[in-house]
């Protein structure tokens, strides 16, 4: 009997593949991304991967030529909403933004009423004007936005902006943000129990390696009459670990902190006397 493979669409180049890819191998999923590659098949697990084009990922998905997929919240939002969004994944973070050329006077969102807008993301935008009660004629493109101003094809572009390279390149200032958007795990809404179990199990492993990205293992040594205090302020997952040091009156300390909180309490921590203070990055977490 052949085993059932769930199938998943990542991202074949741009802003989502490394990321997506690290987040399978740190689930575990041990597979050949040689470059190039379409389709690979993993070592260890019963997972298929396929390297799409991100824009098309939630097509496939719905089609069925994929069970799941990485893509950013923009490209489904965009598709007609036949895949479900299963959880948020934390990287590639952007926002899809409306942009304009560096000399053009802008003021408020009536600046574009009458205009040409070039975007590859047209439900969303005529959504937004719709909703601003803006009248803009927006043109679909597939790719390569940033240039339709430069070439008289349109009068401002709405495009995904990440660093904000591809606009300052282009000449053109970001003057509205439209969305938000981040990575997204999403899946074919009608996946047979066999795919459903296999997808419970790669997102078990996903939401350890989501939630440790968001932690840091941290130790450090303490004076015992500062102990409490310093406890205080590191909860941990249950409470912290605390091991007598070989000179006495020392302890040492161990714990689990959102990396955030690190950055607000470490001038603290010196404050109370703590030493040593390490911070290490944690692979899974499961809690
Ligand atoms: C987006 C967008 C820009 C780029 C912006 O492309 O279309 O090209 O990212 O990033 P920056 O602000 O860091 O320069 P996407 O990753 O969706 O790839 P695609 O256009 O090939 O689908
Ligand atoms: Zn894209």
């Amino acid at each position: 009997m052949q085993e059932i493979k769930l199938k998943i669409a990542v991202q074949k180049s741009g802003r989502l593949n490394e990321d997506s890819i690290e987040l399978l191998k740190k689930c575990g999923v041990k597979f050949n991304n040689g470059l190039g590659k379409l389709r690979a098949s993993a070592e260890n697990f019963p997972l298929e991967i396929f390297f799409l084009r991100d824009d098309d990922i939630p097509e496939y998905v719905a089609d069925g030529v994929s069970d799941i997929g990485i893509v950013g919240e923009n490209v489904v939002f965009e598709s007609n909403g036949a895949v479900e969004t299963i959880e948020k994944l934390g990287f590639g973070k952007c926002r899809l933004s409306l942009a304009v050329p560096k000399n053009f006077p802008y003021q408020s969102l009536e600046d574009f009423d009458g205009k040409r807008v070039a975007t590859s993301y047209p439900r969303i935008l005529s959504e937004f004007f719709r909703a601003n009660g803006v009248k803009s004629d927006i043109h679909t493109i597939s790719g390569s936005v940033e240039i339709a101003p430069g070439i008289g094809l349109a009068d401002a572009v709405c495009d995904l902006v990440s660093s904000g390279s591809t606009l300052f390149t282009n000449g053109l200032r970001e003057v509205e943000t439209v969305m938000q958007s981040e990575a997204v795990l999403i899946a074919r809404k009608n996946l047979d129990a066999e795919a459903l179990k296999i997808l419970e199990k790669l997102l078990f492993r996903i939401k350890a390696v989501t939630q440790a990205k968001q932690n840091k293992y941290i130790l450090l040594n303490a004076p015992d009459e500062k102990l409490s205090e310093i406890i205080a302020l590191l909860p941990g997952i249950k409470s912290p670990t605390v091991m007598p040091l070989a000179t006495r009156g020392w302890s040492s300390v161990h714990s689990v902190i959102n990396e955030n909180d690190f950055w607000e309490i470490f001038e603290t921590l010196k404050n109370k006397g703590a030493e040593g203070i390490l911070v290490l990055s944690i692979d899974q977490m499961i809690d």
